[in-house]
């Protein structure tokens, strides 16, 4: 006979379970990184587009979570920035989860020797995400997320800065839209915003930018055209730390139309900076 008791405990087990091997599979992925062979990365380096990079690790790594992922939640559906959707098959009754992968965020940084990238993977049930985690493998940090139960920064809970004056902020951003050649991009709002802060930071992984907003290492972050993958992990990881995240509008269409972070008192400040006309 189950009583509730039981229940919870093996939910907790559950839980507990699917975040250890979360850890574990960021973890392992962040060793693949380090031990990637630099002429490999160089051989076989293919583009996106003349400025959008893929290398033979960004597709090892994908793989290799890919397969993790199968070989122990074998009905799961996956989406991975370098192989797509692959669904999966859901048990009576119930939604499929989807892990949501992105192998290398900050390719560019990985490619040319920078320490500032990662592996970004989320959990989501029903479109929600449950559970989130980055780990930056030559920094050794990682930042982990489960949704109700705060952030944490190496099992340190982290909490966002309190900012409130875009005078005294640090921020960071992206370029993503340029990188697509995009008309609309982000270098009107770089330009109105920058001589309005302390300064800025382009560390080349907005999944770290989230994290980096996420533990106060920077005060907010804003990008246009970004994907599902980038921002996944970082979201839960930013708002389990405190943060709003929100279009540019403030609204909750992103990252179609742009993304925010930051403590809600400074994210109102860049919702106005952000809704300026250029
Ligand atoms: C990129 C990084 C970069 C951001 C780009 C992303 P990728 O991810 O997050 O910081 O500006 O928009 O595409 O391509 O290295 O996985
Ligand atoms: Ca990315
Ligand atoms: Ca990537």
């Amino acid at each position: 006979m189950l009583y509730p008791k039981h229940i919870g405990q093996l939910l907790y087990f559950w839980n507990y379970t699917l975040i250890e091997f979360l850890k574990e599979m960021l973890q392992d992925a962040g060793r693949i990184c380090l031990e990637a062979n630099a002429d490999q990365n160089r051989l076989n380096l293919e583009f996106k587009n003349p400025k959008d990079l893929v290398t033979e690790t960004d597709k090892k790594v994908e793989d290799f979570v890919i397969n993790r992922i199968r070989s122990r939640y074998p009905l799961h559906a996956i989406f991975g920035e370098e192989t797509g959707k692959s669904p999966g098959r859901s048990e009576s009754g119930h939604a499929t989860p989807l892990w949501v992968i992105d192998p290398i965020d900050g390719t560019t940084s990985f490619f040319h020797g920078q320490p500032f990238y990662c592996v970004s993977i989320a959990y989501q049930e029903n479109g929600t995400t449950l559970m989130g985690g980055i780990y930056a493998p030559v920094l050794d940090q990682l930042f982990l997320a489960e949704k109700g139960k705060g952030a944490f920064l190496n099992h340190c809970p982290i909490r966002v800065s309190s900012c409130s004056r875009l005078i005294d902020s640090v921020m960071a951003t992206g370029f993503a839209c340029l990188r697509a050649g995009l008309k609309e991009n982000n270098l009107p709002h770089f330009n109105r915003i920058v001589p309005k802060i302390r300064d800025i930071r382009r560390f080349g992984s907005a999944a770290l930018d989230l994290c980096y907003v996420a533990c106060g290492k920077v005060d907010g972050f804003w990008e246009m055209e970004l994907n599902l993958y980038d921002i996944a992990a970082g979201v839960i990881i930013a708002r389990e730390a405190g943060a709003l995240v929100s279009d540019f509008s403030g609204g909750n269409r992103f990252p179609e139309k742009g993304i925010l972070a930051a403590n809600p008192a400074l994210a109102t400040l860049m919702v106005d900076q952000l809704n300026q006309r250029p």
